[in-house]
């Protein structure tokens, strides 16, 4: 197997983040991007970050993505104290405990789908066998057999964007952040979409945790996370609602958008 979590063994999925702040400087002015946020998560499932624009929704993310440094606060994913790590074991974090996908699907145009797959397994130098065979593998969960030899440029944009899911779970992360995935995507290919992710939080007891702006997508979370200026501003238990309750829920505590 692709080295699947074993669903026998007790999970430690988790992320707890508090009072975590981020601030940005440009042209010597201040943006406080993130004032204190807080974030409990402690079983796998499918959660949600919504808020307006300009919230911090991605910030929050890239942050525990160990894409970027906090200015204030802690993030504990699993065990691991994101913000305490040196830069190579960030590195390893990056590429083996955390899986993201974002909005624009980042895959590299000269590599065929299964190449862009594996990448994270060449960066660690496994040999080519075992390369191919779980990489044709997560093509296979993320139905795509069929489209391995093609180049990004010759797939449709929810295959894409499964392939860059494919490439997110090539070492088995226990938790997957997804910025906007299905912003370039129609509603059919979106809809395909939030089924993979659902089930992958199910399948693989994994935290998926996506920024959305649609309704539609934040229904089908176990919670949705709001955040307001920067700031905490509720969280909907949102698995009895429906879309359109949940969007009116969402916009009275995200404030004006
Ligand atoms: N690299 C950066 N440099 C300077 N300011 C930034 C940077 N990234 C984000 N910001 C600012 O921080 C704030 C939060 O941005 P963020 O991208 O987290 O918002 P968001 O909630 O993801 O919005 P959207 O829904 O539009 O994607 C915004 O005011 C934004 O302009
Ligand atoms: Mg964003």
């Amino acid at each position: 197997m692709n080295g699947m979590a074993d669903p026998s063994t007790p999970n430690k999925q988790r992320i707890e983040v508090r009072d975590l702040a981020k601030r940005y400087e440009v042209g010597g002015r201040r943006i406080d991007a993130l004032r204190g946020v807080d974030l409990m998560i402690d079983q796998p499932g499918f959660y949600g970050v919504m808020g307006a624009s300009g919230s911090g929704k991605s910030t929050l993310l890239h942050l525990l993505a160990g894409l970027d440094n906090a200015d204030e606060g802690t993030m504990l994913v699993g065990e691991t104290a994101v913000n305490e790590l040196d830069e190579q074991a960030l590195t390893l974090y990056r590429r083996r405990r955390v899986g993201v996908i974002f909005q624009k699907f980042n895959l590299l145009p000269t590599l065929t789908a299964l190449e862009n797959v594996v990448l994270p397994g060449v960066l660690e130098k496994l040999p080519p066998s075992e390369l191919d065979a779980r990489g044709r593998s997560l093509l296979e969960d993320m139905g795509l057999s069929e489209r391995a030899d093609h180049r990004p440029d010759a797939l449709s944009g929810g295959e894409q964007q499964r392939v860059a899911i494919a490439r997110a779970l090539f070492f088995s992360p226990g938790i997957l952040l997804a910025d906007e995935p299905t912003g370039n995507l129609d509603m059919v290919s979106s809809d395909r979409l939030w089924s993979v992710l659902e089930r992958l939080a199910g399948e693989r007891k994994m935290i998926v945790l996506m920024v959305t702006h649609e309704a539609e997508a934040a229904a089908r979370c176990r919670q949705v996370f709001v955040l307001r200026d920067g700031r905490n501003a509720g969280v909907i238990d949102a698995q009895e609602l429906d879309p359109s309750e949940l969007a009116a829920r969402a916009a009275a505590v995200a404030g004006p958008v």
